[in-house]
């Protein structure tokens, strides 16, 4: 089991996540963050801190998001680990829960 980080992340990214993590498991892309499921612990911690509610247990992930689950495992192996809270874009409120925002996904 892991957690996962799906779409209204992208363009918001407001990183309070990475500030509770135990054991460093974010992974850090242009405009979104994503968690290594070979290093998530399941301690539930960073679901609640996520401002965009981004944030889900691997078998609560919404029927049109199950993508992300793949992503995830996908790009913590190509990104940077993040360990410390950065500030948001300027226009991150703007772009929560926005729909569709996979489009805006930067690799
Ligand atoms: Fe890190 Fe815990 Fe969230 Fe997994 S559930 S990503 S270990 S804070
Ligand atoms: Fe993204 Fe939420 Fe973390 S918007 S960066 S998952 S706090």
């Amino acid at each position: 089991m892991t957690f996962v980080v799906t779409e209204n992340c992208i363009k918001c990214k407001f990183t309070d996540c990475v500030d509770v993590c135990p054991v460093d498991c974010f992974h850090e892309g242009p405009n979104f963050l994503v968690i290594n499921p070979d290093e998530c612990i399941d301690c539930t911690l960073c679901e609640p801190e996520c401002p965009a509610n981004a944030i889900f247990s691997e078998d609560e992930v919404p029927d049109d998001q199950t993508q992300f689950i793949a992503l995830n495992a996908e790009l913590a192996k190509l990104w940077p680990i993040i360990t410390e809270v950065k500030a948001p874009v300027d226009d991150a409120d703007d772009w929560n829960g926005k729909p569709g925002k996979i489009e805006f996904l930067q690799k």
